[in-house]
């Protein structure tokens, strides 16, 4: 700031009286409590998180849920229009040809816009190495530029090619490290010590 811009401050500060003083002050408070309610009610940050997820058997519907509480972030189920067969080993060979296709499903009308988000945290089952389809459709719908992306997957142990999957959907966007949390019959293997290891990264 000009020399000459500082001496005019401070000769316009000199020249107030206390009571102008202490109305500027007031002012300044009340508008920084205002904004700390504010960071409150988004929780704690500037702009709230978003956890998405999909799951067919429940085990990435609990982790997700166990994370948007950590952070106070907002939770959005991604659900299909169609329903997939109770039949597992049907299921198996229906999403062996859904990947392998690429085909993308139907999702129901979603609670939150993603694209309001500047940091989502994705989680979905892995499907034949990478992502569920109807994680794929979703991912379909945002504008992922300048976003962060903190992806997590259940699975029975074969993360296969995810990772690399997440990243190539997720161009233009800051992805972290894919967290990997193994489930077998329905029970976390995985400690829950790295799952939190993992969210303590989300900025
Ligand atoms: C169609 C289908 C394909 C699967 N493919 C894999 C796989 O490639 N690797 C793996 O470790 N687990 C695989 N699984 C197991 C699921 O990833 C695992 O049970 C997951 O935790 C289920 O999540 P959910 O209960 O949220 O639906 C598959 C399950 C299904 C239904």
């Amino acid at each position: 700031m000009p020399r000459g811009v500082i001496a005019y401050f401070l000769y316009i500060y000199k020249k107030m009286s206390f009571q102008a003083a202490f109305f500027l002050f007031s002012i300044f408070t009340i508008s920084q409590i205002h904004d700390i309610i504010i960071s409150e009610q988004l929780g704690g940050g500037v702009m709230k998180k978003l956890v998405v997820y999909y799951s067919l058997s429940g085990n990435t519907r609990a982790v997700a849920k166990r994370i948007a509480q950590t952070l106070r972030a907002d939770l959005m189920e991604i659900r299909t229009i169609k329903t997939y067969p109770d039949d597992y080993d049907v299921l198996v060979g229906l999403g062996e040809k859904e990947v392998k296709s690429g085909y993308m499903p139907q999702i129901a009308p979603l609670t939150y816009d993603a694209n309001e988000y500047d940091t989502i945290i994705i989680g979905t089952p892995v499907w034949w190495y990478t992502y569920a389809p109807a994680v794929k459709k979703f991912m379909s719908t945002v504008r992922w530029k300048g976003k962060k992306v903190y992806p997590f997957t259940t699975n029975g142990g074969e993360l296969g090619h995810t990772p690399s999957d997440f990243r190539k959907a997720l161009r233009g966007a800051v992805v972290s490290p894919v967290l990997s949390i193994r489930f077998n019959e329905g029970v976390q293997v995985t400690e829950e010590s790295d799952v939190k290891e993992w969210v303590a990264e989300i900025k």
